[in-house]
């Protein structure tokens, strides 16, 4: 579902890349093409239509370019919430419950970080993991009441022990495949939800003594990311928390153009999709990154089809590519070699298929 903006420039090269993995590891993908976002909202009305989720009820995955884009004047009002409409809806409609969210900060693109060079020159690697389905998100009741003065409008955070419990056990279990450390994000000093969220957080940790378990206060964890990122490995966040530091990570790594990102539930079946959006204001000009969206194709190949090797395959053909100084827009440095969307995904697949 490439959508809006720059998603279709960006998902015509990660096909490319999937064709690649076909003919390498001599697998078959069954790719079906649907409508979401601004680009369903012409044909059907809808930013979500029924057709697109029945695609999608048939298929083992989906990759997901991105939503968002250029408004008609007449459809101004219907259009506000396009992200809202398709991306909640597909997370409610699947329960993909577990959003996993990258933030890397590869060597070669230090400088593109806006932290202080001592800082960034350690690089990091942490994976931001948001719960995706609960919290204040989609807590009822919501809505407005009352008119003036007295006019009030509420949201409502609340998280049940098997939504804290479900979550926290995604964040361990991956952290053990990686440098086994969990720092659970609350605001347990201040809100009853997020009392609870440590107690639960807590109580699962006991089961995983292999895994470093720390508890932290959001502020503190905001500050924590710019003076010592390296100190991070999973991040377990809810739904809010996790979208607010998601967002400081990537932004941390320099490039919005090179984050990809998971939402997966109970089974197999997940949604990938690149972390920085549609970007309207570069769209159609063959100069953004493709590389958020390549490697949204590589979480899928992991985390819904299991296929591992070819994963770490794809991942090892990005940092190469960058290594030998291949730069898009976005990540462009004097001395580097520029290149476009397409040049990007085509030195990719040289030496994804070497
Ligand atoms: C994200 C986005 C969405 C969110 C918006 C567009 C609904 O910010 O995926 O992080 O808040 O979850
Ligand atoms: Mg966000």
């Amino acid at each position: 579902m490439p959508g809006d903006g720059i998603g279709p420039e960006v998902m015509q090269v990660a096909l490319k890349i999937l064709d690649a993995v076909q003919s390498k590891y001599n697998v078959c993908f069954d790719y079906r093409h649907a409508l979401v976002g601004g680009a369903a909202w012409n044909d059907y009305g809808s930013h979500l239509p029924e057709e697109t989720l029945k695609i999608c009820r048939e298929s083992d995955a989906i990759l997901f370019g991105s939503v968002g884009g250029p408004v008609r004047e007449q459809d101004t009002d219907k259009w506000r919430g396009v992200e809202v409409h398709s991306l909640l809806g597909l997370r409610k409609a699947f329960e993909l419950y577990a959003n996993l969210r990258p933030a890397k900060l590869y060597p070669a693109l230090a400088f593109a970080s806006p932290l202080r060079s001592d800082i960034s020159q350690k690089g990091f690697d942490i994976l931001v993991v948001r719960e995706l389905t609960g919290g204040i998100y989609f807590g009822q009741p919501k809505g407005r009441r009352g008119s003036g003065d007295a006019e009030t409008a509420f949201d409502t955070m609340l998280y049940s022990r098997a939504e804290i419990r479900r979550i926290a056990k995604v964040a361990f279990e991956v952290a053990q495949k990686r440098r086994r450390k969990v720092t659970s994000v609350d605001k347990a000093n201040v809100l009853t939800t997020m009392v609870f969220w440590r107690q639960v957080v807590e109580e699962t940790a006991r089961e995983y003594p292999d895994v470093e378990y720390e508890p932290m206060y959001v502020d503190n964890a905001a500050m924590q990311l710019t003076k010592n990122p390296q100190q991070f490995d999973v991040m377990l966040c809810g739904n809010m928390f996790g979208d607010i530091l998601s967002d400081e990570a990537a932004a941390l790594t320099g490039s919005l153009g090179m984050l990809p990102s998971a939402s997966i539930g109970m089974g197999k079946f997940g949604m990938y999709e690149p972390g920085g959006g549609s970007a309207p204001d570069i769209a159609g000009q063959g100069i953004a990154n493709p590389i958020a969206q390549i490697l949204s194709a590589a979480m899928l190949l992991r985390y819904s089809f299991g296929m591992i090797a070819a994963t770490e395959d794809i991942e090892h053909a990005v940092e190469t590519v960058l290594n030998d100084g291949y730069r898009t827009a976005d990540i462009w440095q004097k001395g580097n070699r520029k290149v476009g969307t397409a040049e990007m995904g085509d030195q990719i697949l040289k030496r994804l298929e070497s």
